[in-house]
C-alpha cells in the first residue's frame, strides 16, 4: 500500500510515496480502504515540524473516509462500513489502521467526500460555539476566515442558533462561500482599510459578543478591539502566526480572552463519538453544508500542501487514493 511520509521537516517537497506492506489489524483495531483523506493546516503545521508531537518520520494526515476491509478480535466495526474519523495519524494512505473507537458509522445519505471534508472542521466549530462559547440568539458574532474550514462551519452553526454573524474573508473570490454559509455581513480584508472602524459601524458602535478567530497574530488586536464590554475573543488556530505573549494591562477593560484547540479536556470517548454523529446528521440533513473546493491524488499530496499554503482555496481539499 502507498503512504505519504517525510523523514525530515520542511517544505512541501519533503512530502514521499512510500510503500509499505498493509499492517495486520491488533484485537481493538480495524483496517480500513481510505477513499478520501482530509488535507489541514495542521498537516502543513506537522510537516513544518511546528507541533511537538508529531516526529519523524512523518504519517501524514489525521482524518478521513473509507470502507473497513479487516477488523481485529475484539474490533466492533465490521467488514463493509462506510466510516469517518479524525485524530487518526497517517490518514494520506491507501489504507490506514485505527481503533474501532475512532470509526463513525457515515449516514447513507453522506458522501465519502463530504463525510471526510466536514466530520473534524464540523466537530470543532460545533464545539466552539455549543459548548465551549455558548453562541446566544441574536447575538452579534464575528466569524474570521469564514469562506472555508471552521469558519465557513462556525457561521452556519452560529447562524442556526440565531446570532448574526459579521463575516470576514481575506480576498473577494471568499466572500460568496461565507454568505451562503449564512453570514448577516461579509467583510473582505483586502478591500477595506480599517476593518474594525467597519465592524463598528455594523454594530452600531457596539462591537460584537464573540469573536471566533482561527488566524492567530493576524487580527489578534483588531478582533480584541471590537469585542463589546465582556465580550469573548477565542481563539481557535494560529493560521497567520502564532499571537506573540500578551500584555494583560494593554488590552480593553472587561473583555474575556480563551484559547481553544481540537481536543476537549475531560471529554470521554463516548462523548466524543456522539458529537462525531450529530455532525455527521447535520451533514445528512443539510444543517451543514461542506464545501469541497479540491480534490488530489493521493501522490499530489506536496500540490495539495502549497495550494492551501497559498491562502487561494475555497473549502475542504481532499487526497483521494
Ligand atoms: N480543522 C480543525 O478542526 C481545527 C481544529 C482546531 C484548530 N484548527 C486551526 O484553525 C485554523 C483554521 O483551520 P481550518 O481547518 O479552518 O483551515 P482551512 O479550512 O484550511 O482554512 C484555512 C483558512 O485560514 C485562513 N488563513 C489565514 N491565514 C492563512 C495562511 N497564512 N495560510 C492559509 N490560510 C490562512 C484562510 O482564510 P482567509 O484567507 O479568508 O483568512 C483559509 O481559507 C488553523 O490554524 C487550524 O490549525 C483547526
Amino acid at each position: 500500500m502507498r503512504v505519504i511520509t517525510a523523514s525530515n521537516y520542511g517544505g512541501p517537497e519533503v512530502l514521499r510515496v512510500e510503500e509499505r506492506p498493509a499492517p495486520q489489524p491488533q484485537a481493538d483495531d480495524v483496517l480500513v480502504e481510505v477513499k478520501a483523506a482530509g488535507v489541514n493546516l495542521m498537516d502543513i503545521y506537522a510537516r513544518r515540524g511546528m507541533l511537538g508531537m508529531f516526529s519523524l518520520p512523518l504519517s501524514l494526515g489525521v482524518d478521513g473516509a473509507g470502507v473497513v476491509i479487516a477488523v481485529g478480535d475484539r474490533a466492533t466495526a465490521r467488514i463493509g462500513d462506510r466510516v469517518a474519523w479524525e485524530g487518526v495519524p497517517g490518514s494520506y494512505a491507501e489504507v490506514v489502521a485505527a481503533p474501532s473507537e475512532r470509526l463513525i458509522p457515515i449516514p447513507e445519505g453522506v458522501s465519502f467526500e463530504a463525510a471526510a471534508g466536514g466530520l473534524m472542521q464540523g466537530m470543532t466549530a460545533q464545539h466552539l460555539c455549543y459548548e465551549a462559547v455558548p453562541v446566544a440568539t441574536d447575538a452579534v458574532v464575528l466569524v474570521h476566515s469564514a469562506g472555508s474550514g471552521v469558519g465557513r462551519m462556525l457561521t452556519q452553526l452560529a447562524t442556526r442558533r440565531g446570532a448574526r454573524v459579521i463575516a470576514t474573508v481575506s480576498k473577494s473570490h471568499k466572500a460568496s462561500s461565507a454568505s451562503d454559509a449564512g453570514a448577516w455581513r461579509v467583510l473582505v480584508r483586502d478591500e477595506i482599510e480599517d476593518l474594525g472602524a467597519a465592524i463598528r459601524e455594523l454594530t452600531d458602535g457596539e462591537g460584537v459578543e464573540i469573536a471566533f478567530d482561527g488566524t492567530g497574530k493576524t487580527l489578534f488586536d483588531m478582533s480584541v478591539s471590537v469585542l463589546r464590554f465582556n465580550g469573548v475573543f477565542a481563539t481557535y488556530g494560529f493560521a497567520g502566526g502564532r499571537i506573540p505573549p500578551i500584555d494583560l494591562g494593554a488590552q480593553p477593560s472587561g473583555v474575556h480572552l480563551v484559547r481553544y484547540s481540537s481536543s476537549v479536556p475531560a471529554e470521554s470517548i463516548d462523548q466524543r463519538r456522539q458529537r462525531a454523529v450529530q455532525v455527521l446528521r447535520w451533514i445528512e440533513d443539510k444543517t451543514l453544508d461542506v464545501l469541497v473546493d479540491r480534490i488530489y491524488p493521493l501522490q499530489d499530496a506536496g500540490s495539495a500542501h502549497r495550494d492551501l499554503e497559498s491562502q487561494q482555496t475555497v473549502g475542504k481539499l481532499l487526497l483521494i487514493p
